[in-house]
């Protein structure tokens, strides 16, 4: 639910504002993820070694603040380490106080930054507490502030390591994490920990790397600190450096020819998109991994030993582009977004549809598909946009594949705890790929021995990487909240999958080549409607702008485009919006119809067209007035209509032409209502809590 951003400069003379700008910097990069408070720690001056700005609101405010600050902004600094945080509230109000950095007392001996949720956060304040620590905060990740605190204290004559400290508290955490740490007892030092969140490090020297991958050091098993149950600390086990065994392997990657150090710097965030401006050499982290930077190296070391990781994290080179995460010609990233359309779903397509010989092969999921063809059943399980784009291809996969489809919303999927068997194919589609339920629900899944799919769109996500196989979306970097080409994208993904799975079928032939030619248009048709945006503009000014409840009805494959359309206007437009099933309209919804209640009709031209007529007709037969999406050649309106005209393709690729209409409007009631269009209030990008 949160950001978070760090930046290491080793033997490179920086100064303050350079380092400020540098974090508060990566930090609007990850405003996505959320942005109801933000706050840095950066080194301090003599007799105060670590200063904390923190500021309530977007990263804006917290510039402003340290602007406006007296500190000494041309102090500069050889060696630093200093750490940054955006923040979505999940335990206490967004607040200066509740914002991160987190301190472990008022001396700032330990700072803490963290993303994501401990869920014994209360057992751990209770006891701690209890031996007379204080709290000043509402946040679980105070505890932990305090928690290295109360481990440090417990151990006054052994010497730890920075490392050794927070595998201790690391051991004590129950829930998902991203944490880094910085003490006064180990200047210039930072620790890195994740389960469950994402991190990765960028590192960028202008020496040549020796080799492109990092070894991870492993270091005896200790046992687990009993912090709940123990009565003394004195009674602690934690293993001191000194009689640690630690094998270094001295962080091959880092050593210069010379054997002399050389500058170097590393920046250290949530995802890439914070890094790309100053590296593309990024090394992931997995869960349980540790990571020390200390003197111009990394280290990575593991919370238990022998657990059968790989024993190198690689250092790969990025092939994002700063340029496409920025907004470019647009106002917003949502418009961005919409916009590059006819762009992002032909990178979906790229090297996978063959349009000569009609033919679609997903690279992820060749050498599986004798086991997905034999399966019985096909689960999709996904949150928000992601579930519409599961909708929206129900159909088309159990037409073409002929197999049970259940499509689910993650968050209920694991509270029902479905039944999963081990000849079900369980598909998780995710933007991000690390939305918490749809994580939770795949971990359910796996245990249950189910053949586990992604798709997604960020690469190297946790999604990505703990299925079994899967399909990268390569939408691109989206970072509107309101998630618009990420829909498209996961449409044809999974059109894509439906016709793959089917390949085998000779009866389905005629019916896949018919697909893959209506993908062949699809770009230019999605740029056709786009051409239509001034006029949508002010469809939006002259009928909706004022409304506070609106319908978007449908059938069939069109039920997915009402259900995201209605999504797209509630969440950024902050207007009432439901997408309903033209066919349940006389089961309850009819009730609401009169003259004054806005309604949008997709009518478009597919088997059901018949019955959607019907529905407009009982409409309007209630005096309502609606404006209807329909195809360019359809000529049963009259001239006073209110029309969207789209262009026709196949039945079951027409949603993803019919919702870049409702997505247009939905920005342009946005601007209108005079909302943040990106960040719409309480919601986030990813959403990394249950
Ligand atoms: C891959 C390469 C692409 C290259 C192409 C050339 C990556 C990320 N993609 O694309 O750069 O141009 O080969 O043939 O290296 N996966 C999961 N879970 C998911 C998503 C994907 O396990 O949620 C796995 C897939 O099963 C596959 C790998 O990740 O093993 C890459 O997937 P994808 O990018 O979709 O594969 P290709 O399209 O073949
Ligand atoms: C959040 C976003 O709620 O998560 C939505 O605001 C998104 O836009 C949903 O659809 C699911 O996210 P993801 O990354 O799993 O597709």
């Amino acid at each position: 639910m949160c950001g978070i951003f760090a930046y290491c400069s080793y033997l490179q003379e920086r100064d303050r504002k350079y380092i400020t700008d540098v974090l508060t910097q990566g930090l609007s990069r990850l405003e996505y993820r959320g942005y109801d408070s933000a706050g840095i720690g950066i080194d301090g001056d003599e007799g105060e070694p670590f200063m904390l700005f923190k500021e309530v609101g977007k990263v804006a405010q917290l510039r402003k603040l340290i602007s406006e600050s007296k500190v000494d902004m041309t102090r500069s600094f050889v060696t630093q380490t200093s750490m940054a945080h955006t923040r979505w509230a999940t335990h206490g109000q967004p607040s200066r106080g509740n914002c991160h950095p987190h301190r472990s007392d008022n001396k700032n001996e330990f700072i803490v930054v963290h993303n994501g949720i401990i869920t014994n956060y209360k057992e751990l304040k209770l006891v701690l507490e209890k031996r007379g620590y204080h709290f000043e905060t509402e946040t679980d990740t105070e505890a932990v502030a305090v928690l290295c605190k109360y481990v440090w204290d417990s151990q006054p004559t052994k010497r730890l390591t920075f490392t050794t400290l927070i595998k201790a508290v690391i051991k004590e955490l129950e829930g998902s994490f991203a944490f880094l740490f910085k003490s006064v007892h180990f200047p210039s030092e930072i620790v890195l920990a994740r389960r469950g969140s994402p991190l990765l490090i960028g590192v960028k020297t202008d020496k040549k790397l020796k080799v492109d991958f990092v070894d991870v050091e492993i270091a005896p098993d200790s046992d687990k600190l009993d912090l709940l149950n123990r009565e003394t600390a004195s009674m602690l086990s934690v293993p001191a450096a000194s009689n640690s065994n630690i094998r270094r392997t001295q962080s091959r990657a880092f050593l210069s020819d010379d054997g002399m150090p050389q500058p170097i710097e590393f920046f250290i965030a949530s995802d890439a998109s914070a890094v790309v401006e100053h590296t593309k050499r990024v090394l992931y982290l997995e869960d349980d991994d540790i990571a020390h930077i200390a003197d111009g190296e990394l280290h990575i070391h593991r919370l238990r030993k022998d657990d059968g990781m790989s024993s190198v994290r690689a250092i790969e080179t990025l092939e994002i582009e700063l340029a496409e995460i920025m907004k470019g010609q647009f106002d917003h990233f949502m418009q961005k977004e919409i916009y590059e359309q006819p762009e992002s779903v032909v990178n979906t397509m790229r090297g996978r549809v063959n349009f000569d010989t009609r033919t679609i092969n997903l690279g992820g999921l060749k050498s599986y598909l004798n086991v997905i063809r034999r399966c019985r059943r096909i689960c999709f399980i996904a949150c928000g946009t992601s579930y519409h784009s599961c909708v929206a291809t129900r159909a088309i996969f159990e037409e073409l594949t002929e197999v049970p489809i259940n499509v689910e919303l993650a968050s209920d999927f694991l509270d029902r705890r479905c039944p999963i068997f081990r000849d079900d194919v369980c598909v998780f589609v995710s933007q991000s790929g690390e939305t918490a339920d749809t994580i939770l629900s795949m971990r359910y899944c796996l245990e249950r021995g189910a053949l586990c799919l992604g798709v997604v769109n960020t690469v190297g996500s946790t999604i990505s990487r703990e299925s079994h196989c899967g399909v990268h979306i390569n939408a691109g970097p989206e970072i509107g909240v309101a998630s618009t080409k990420a829909y498209t994208s996961q449409y044809i993904a999974l059109i894509m999958m439906a016709v793959q799975f089917s390949d085998d079928r000779l009866s389905k032939q005629e019916r896949r080549r018919s697909i893959i030619d209506g993908l062949h248009d699809l770009p230019s048709q999605i740029s056709r409607v786009l051409k239509q945006d001034k006029a949508l503009q002010q469809l939006a000014r002259d009928t909706l702008a004022k409304e506070k409840s609106l319908l978007i009805m449908g059938r069939g494959y069109q039920f997915a485009t009402c259900l995201e359309g209605a999504l797209k206007i509630k969440e950024v437009a902050y207007c009432h919006c439901e997408g309903i099933l033209a066919g349940e309209l006389k089961h309850g919804p009819l009730a609401l119809i009169d003259e004054h209640l806005p309604v949008i009709l997709i009518m478009t031209q597919d088997s059901l067209y018949p019955k959607v007529q019907s529905a407009l007709q009982q409409v309007k037969a209630r005096k309502g007035q609606p404006i209807v999406i329909c195809n360019d050649d359809d000529d049963g309106f009259s001239a006073d209509d209110r029309l969207i005209r789209v262009p026709k393709t196949v039945d079951c690729l027409q949603g993803l032409v019919n919702i870049i209409p409702l997505q247009l409007l939905s920005y342009h009631l946005a601007v209108m209502n005079g909302v943040d269009v990106d960040f719409p209030r309480n919601l986030a990008k990813s959403v990394t809590t249950e």
